[in-house]
C-alpha cells in the first residue's frame, strides 16, 4: 500500500505539464485523482497518461461551483487541493490591455481564491491546499508585470489562507517554480519568442538547465502530504535562480 492509497486529490490545470506530472505520481501511487482543463488536446493527453480512476474533467477555472459539485459528487470530500491552472502573457505595460490584465488576474488569482472558498469545506483536518506560484512574484522579469503580480497576489493568500485554516489542520502552501519547458510560454507568445526567452532563463540558471516538470511534481506532493509541520510557506524549485 502506498501512501497515497485512496487519497482524493483535486488538480486545476490538471491535464498538462505541471499539473499533469503531479497527478501521474499521486494516481500511479493509488490515490482519486481529479484533474480539470479546457483543451481537447490536452484533455485527451491526460486521459491517455492516467490510469482507468482518474477523472479527467473538462472545465474553465471559472466555474469553481462546478468543481466543487463535481468532487463533492465523485470523493465525498477533498484530500489535497493543488491550484495550478494558470496562464502568462509577454507584453511591456505600454503594450498590455485592459482585456489581458482582467484576464490573467481572473485564471491565475481569482479562480484560486474561490475554489478555496468552495471547496474548503469538502476538506478535513490532515487536509492540505498547494497553489503553484512562480518565482516571477519577486523578481522584476520585463514583459511579465501581470503575470508576476498574479502570482505575488498567490504568495500572499497562501500565507492568509494558511493562517484562516491552520486551527481546521487544514495545511496551505505555495510551491515556486522557475523556468519549466511545458508549452505555457509558446501558448501566449510566439514560437521564436518563447524560445529565446527560455535559451536565455536556460543560460542563466545557476544549473544551466531549465527544470522539469517532474521536478516541481515532487515537490508539490510533498508540501501535500509529507510537509506535515509546514503551513504558509513558498517551496522554490529553480535550480537556485532566484537564490545564487
Ligand atoms: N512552466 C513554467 O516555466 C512555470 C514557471 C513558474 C510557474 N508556472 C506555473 O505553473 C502552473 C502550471 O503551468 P505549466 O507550465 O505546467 O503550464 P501548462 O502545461 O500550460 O499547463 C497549464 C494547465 O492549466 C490549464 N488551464 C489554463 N488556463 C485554464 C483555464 N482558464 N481553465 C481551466 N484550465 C486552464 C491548462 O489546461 P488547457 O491547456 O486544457 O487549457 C493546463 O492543464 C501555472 O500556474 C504556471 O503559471 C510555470
Amino acid at each position: 500500500m502506498s501512501n497515497y492509497d485512496g487519497k482524493r486529490v483535486v488538480i486545476t490545470g490538471g491535464t498538462s505539464g505541471i499539473g499533469l506530472a503531479t497527478a501521474k505520481v499521486l494516481d500511479a501511487g493509488g490515490a482519486r485523482v481529479l484533474v480539470t482543463g479546457r483543451t481537447p488536446a490536452s484533455l485527451a493527453a491526460a486521459a491517455a497518461a492516467l490510469g482507468p480512476r482518474a477523472l479527467v474533467d473538462r472545465r474553465d477555472v471559472a466555474d469553481v461551483d462546478g468543481l466543487a459539485d463535481r468532487a463533492a459528487a465523485a470523493f465525498g470530500g477533498v484530500d489535497l487541493l493543488v491550484l495550478n491552472a494558470g496562464a502568462t502573457a509577454g507584453a511591456t505595460v505600454e503594450d498590455t490591455t485592459g482585456d489581458q490584465y482582467d484576464d490573467l488576474f481572473a485564471v491565475n488569482t481569482r479562480a484560486p481564491f474561490f475554489t478555496v472558498q468552495r471547496i474548503v469545506g469538502l476538506m478535513p483536518p490532515g487536509s492540505a491546499v498547494v497553489l503553484t506560484t512562480s518565482i516571477a512574484n519577486r523578481k522584476g522579469i520585463a514583459t511579465t508585470s501581470v503575470y508576476s503580480a498574479t502570482k505575488a497576489a498567490l504568495r500572499s493568500m497562501t500565507r492568509t489562507f494558511a493562517a484562516e485554516l491552520v486551527d481546521r489542520g487544514i495545511r496551505v502552501n505555495a510551491v515556486s517554480p522557475g523556468p519549466v519547458d511545458t508549452g505555457i510560454l509558446e501558448r501566449s507568445m510566439p514560437a521564436e519568442a518563447a524560445s529565446e526567452f527560455l535559451a536565455a532563463q536556460r543560460a542563466v540558471n545557476p544549473m544551466r538547465r531549465l527544470g522539469e516538470p517532474e521536478e516541481v511534481a515532487k515537490a508539490i506532493v510533498f508540501l501535500g502530504f509529507d510537509a506535515t509541520y509546514t503551513t504558509g510557506a513558498e517551496l522554490t524549485v529553480d535550480g537556485g535562480a532566484s537564490q545564487l
